[in-house]
C-alpha cells in the first residue's frame, strides 16, 4: 500500500476498515488498548480523566443526567467528554451511552413512548421502525449515539419488574419488534449524522429465570425512596433450561439482530444454570461470536463484571476471558484498569484477548464514522420534542390500547356526554403515566416532565357542555351526599395502576389489586351509571374478582408523554385495535406456574395471548 506520512490509514476514510483498525492498533500502548475496553459512568470521572487514562466510553445510567437537564445541557457535557478523547495521544474518539429504552428519557421535555409492553400490543414493526428513528433524533440533538436498547428479554414470568421493558412473552413476536426498532435507530448506513448504535439486551435468557433465586439486595438510599434494603427475587436471578429452549425461547432475538446489523450486545445480569452470563465463555464466545458470528463487541451490564467472582481479580480475569469486550465499571475505573494492567503482565489475559476486544471496539467506532466525526454537531438540537415526535406517541399510544371488555358497547364514549367523573392517582399524573426509566431510574410520581396528562387529554376531548369532575381518592364527597342509591354521573371512569419502578425493585411476588383500588372501583359503581376502568401497568395484574363491576376495561399500559392517545381510543377518534402481548393471567397461581398442578381449568387465562376487542 502506497500511504503518505499524513495519510496512515488509520486517519484516512477511504481505507477499508479493518486496515485503518490493524494500523491504530499498532501504534496503541496496553494502557491505551485498556482505556478503550474501559466504560465509566459519568458522574465518577471528569474529561481530564478520560485524556489521563485513555477512556475510551462514557455513559449516563439511569437518571444519570447534567445538572442543567435541558438539550443544551446534556450537549455540553457529552462534547466535554468527547473533547477530552480527542486530546489523547492517538485522538481516538469517545462513544456515549445512554439508555434511551422509550425516547430519549433522562432528558426532560424528551418525547415519552409507551414502554416496550405497550409497543407489543401495536404488533406494528413499521411503527417500532419509526420510534426507532425519532428516538435516534432526540439523542443525536445531545449529542450521543450509542442506546442500550432494545431490550430483547422474553419474560416468562410477569412477576419480573423488567417485564414492561420487553414486548411481549413470544420470541417471534419481541424478534419482529426488536428487529425493527433496532434498524430504526442505525438506519441504513451507521455513518450517517442521525444514525444510533443499538446494544440488544441482556443476552441470554434474561426473562427466563426463576423466581427466588435472585441473590441481589438493593441497599436502602432514602433519596431513591427506598426505605430498607430490597431483595431482588427473580431480577438478576438464575435462568435454569436445557441449552435447547434457551435457544428455542431467549437466542433467535439475537440472531435476528445480528443479521440486521446489530453491533453491541450486553449480557445479563443473571446466571444460567448456576453460571453467571459475564462470565459464560461458552455462551459469550463460542455461541455467540463463533457460531453466530457476532463481529461487534460484547458490553458487560453496570458492574456486571463484579458478580463473576468474590475476587475481584479474578472476576475480571474470568469475564474478560469468557468474551466480555468492554467492562461498564461503572464507578471505580481506576481499580478495572489495575487489575487489567496486573492480569496482562502476569499472563492471565493475552494479549491477544485484549487485541481482538479493542479491535471489536475500533472497529464499531469506525463504522459510525466517529473518527471523522469525533465531537457532536450542535445543529440538530432542535430536534427534541418536536411536534412530529409527539404526534408519533401519540399515534403509538392509541395503537397499543388493548380493549379487554366492552359490555353494551360502553366504549367508546360519546363526547357529549353530560357528566364524567374520573377516580385515581393515575388519571392526572405524568410521572406515573411514564413509568420506570424517565428522568430518573425508578421514575416517580409528579410533574417530572412535558406532555399530557390522561385528565388532559379527556377534557380536551370532550365537548364543552360536558362536566368532568377528577378526585383522585374517588369521594367526591361534595356530589354523594351519603345517598348511596342516586348515580350522580352518567360515566365513572377509575384510572389506577402500578407505582413506578425499575429491575429487580419491581419483583413482585403478589400482582393483586390492592384493597384502595378496589374500594375506588366499588365506590364508582355507586356513583355512576357505567364504570370504565383504565389501567395504567406495566404488567397484567390480577383483578378476576373485581371484573363483574366494571362496565369496560382498558389497559393503556404506561403510555408515556402523550396521553391524548388514550383519549382517543376512549372516544372513539381511533378505533381500539391493541392485542395483548402477554397472556393475563386468573390468579397469582397461575403466575407462580402452580396451575400445573391445579389442572387444565385453572391453567386458562383470563384473557388469552392475542386478545382484544375492537
Ligand atoms: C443506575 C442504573 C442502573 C442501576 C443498577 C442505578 O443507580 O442509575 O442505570 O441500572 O443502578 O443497579
Ligand atoms: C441495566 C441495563 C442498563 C444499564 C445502564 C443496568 O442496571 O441492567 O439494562 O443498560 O444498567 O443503565
Amino acid at each position: 500500500m502506497n500511504v503518505s506520512p499524513s495519510q496512515q490509514p488509520d486517519q484516512d476514510p477511504a481505507a477499508a476498515i479493518s486496515a485503518r483498525v490493524e494500523d491504530l492498533l499498532a501504534q496503541m500502548s496496553v494502557e491505551e488498548k485498556i482505556g478503550q475496553m474501559t466504560l465509566v459512568e459519568k458522574n465518577s470521572l471528569m474529561p481530564e480523566q478520560v485524556t489521563r487514562y485513555h477512556i475510551g466510553a462514557v455513559l449516563s445510567g439511569g437518571g444519570g443526567f447534567p445538572p442543567d437537564n435541558s438539550t443544551g445541557g446534556w450537549f455540553e457535557m457529552i462534547n466535554g467528554f468527547k473533547e477530552a478523547a480527542t486530546q489523547t495521544r492517538l485522538g481516538i474518539p469517545l462513544i456515549y451511552g445512554v439508555d434511551a429504552v422509550h425516547g430519549h428519557n433522562n432528558l426532560i421535555g424528551a418525547v415519552i413512548y409507551p414502554h416496550n409492553i405497550g409497543l407489543g400490543a401495536t404488533r406494528d414493526p413499521e411503527l417500532l421502525r419509526r420510534i426507532g428513528r425519532a428516538t435516534a433524533e432526540e439523542m443525536v440533538a445531545t449529542g450521543t449515539r450509542w442506546n442500550y436498547a432494545p431490550c430483547v428479554a422474553v419474560p416468562q414470568d410477569i412477576r419480573w419488574g423488567r417485564t414492561y421493558e420487553s414486548y411481549a412473552e413470544d420470541t417471534a413476536l419481541v424478534t419482529e419488534l426488536a428487529t425493527a426498532f433496532l434498524q430504526g435507530l442505525q438506519q441504513d448506513d451507521l455513518a450517517g449524522p442521525l444514525s444510533v448504535l443499538a446494544t440488544p439486551k441482556h443476552y441470554a435468557g434474561d426473562g427466563g429465570s426463576t423466581w427466588g433465586t435472585a441473590t441481589s439486595i438493593y441497599p436502602a438510599i432514602e433519596s431513591m425512596g427506598i426505605d430498607v434494603p430490597f431483595r431482588y427475587e427473580i431480577d438478576q436471578g438464575d435462568t435454569r433450561l436445557d441449552e435447547d429452549t434457551l435457544r428455542a425461547v431467549h437466542l433467535a432475538p439475537y440472531i435476528a439482530a445480528i443479521k440486521a446489523g446489530a453491533l453491541v450486545i450486553m449480557p445479563s445480569l443473571s446466571s444460567y444454570n448456576g453460571v453467571r452470563m459475564h462470565g459464560h465463555r461458552y455462551l459469550l464466545t463460542e455461541v455467540l461470536k463463533g457460531e453466530l458470528g457476532f463481529s461487534g463487541f460484547v458490553v458487560s451490564d453496570w458492574g456486571g463484571i463484579d458478580q463473576v467472582d468474590n475476587d475481584y481479580h479474578q472476576a475480571v480475569v474470568k469475564a474478560i476471558n469468557a468474551g466480555v469486550d468492554m467492562s461498564m465499571v461503572p464507578t471505580d475505573y481506576r481499580r478495572f484498569q489495575e487489575h487489567m494492567g496486573q492480569a496482562i503482565t502476569s499472563g492471565e489475559i493475552e494479549v491477544a484477548r485484549i487485541d481482538d476486544a479493542v479491535r471489536r471496539i475500533l472497529g464499531v467506532k469506525f463504522k459510525m464514522g466517529l473518527f471523522e466525526q469525533p465531537v457532536a454537531d450542535k445543529q440538530y438540537q432542535s430536534l427534541v420534542g418536536t411536534v412530529e415526535h409527539r404526534a408519533l406517541a401519540r399515534e403509538a399510544v392509541g395503537r397499543s390500547v388493548v380493549l379487554l371488555k366492552n359490555e353494551n358497547r360502553c366504549l367508546p364514549l360519546a363526547k357529549a356526554v353530560p357528566s364524567i367523573l374520573v377516580a385515581g392517582q393515575w388519571a392526572d399524573d405524568i410521572g406515573l403515566q411514564c413509568g420506570g426509566w424517565t428522568v430518573s431510574w425508578l421514575g416517580s410520581a409528579g410533574k417530572i416532565t412535558t406532555g399530557t396528562t390522561i385528565l388532559e387529554a379527556i377534557q380536551a376531548t370532550v365537548s364543552t357542555a360536558t362536566k368532568v369532575k377528577h378526585d383522585p381518592g374517588g369521594e367526591f364527597a361534595d356530589l354523594s351526599d351519603g345517598n348511596n342509591d342516586q348515580k350522580v354521573a352518567e360515566v365513572g371512569l377509575v384510572v389506577l395502576g402500578e407505582m413506578p419502578y425499575a429491575e429487580g425493585l419491581g419483583d413482585r411476588a403478589d400482582l393483586s389489586l390492592s384493597e384502595a383500588d378496589i374500594a375506588l372501583i366499588e365506590g364508582m359503581r355507586r356513583l355512576s351509571e357505567k364504570v370504565v376502568v383504565i389501567l395504567v401497568t406495566g404488567r397484567p395484574l390480577i383483578l378476576s374478582d373485581q371484573l363483574p363491576l366494571m362496565d369496560a376495561l382498558v389497559v393503556a399500559w404506561l403510555p408515556g408523554s402523550e396521553g391524548q392517545g388514550v383519549a382517543d381510543v376512549l372516544f372513539g377518534d381511533v378505533p381500539f385495535s391493541g392485542k395483548l402481548s402477554f397472556s393475563w393471567p386468573r390468579s397469582m397461581e397461575q403466575v407462580a406456574h402452580k396451575d400445573r398442578e391445579l389442572g387444565e381449568e385453572a391453567a386458562k387465562p383470563l384473557f388469552p395471548f392475542d386478545f382484544g376487542l375492537s
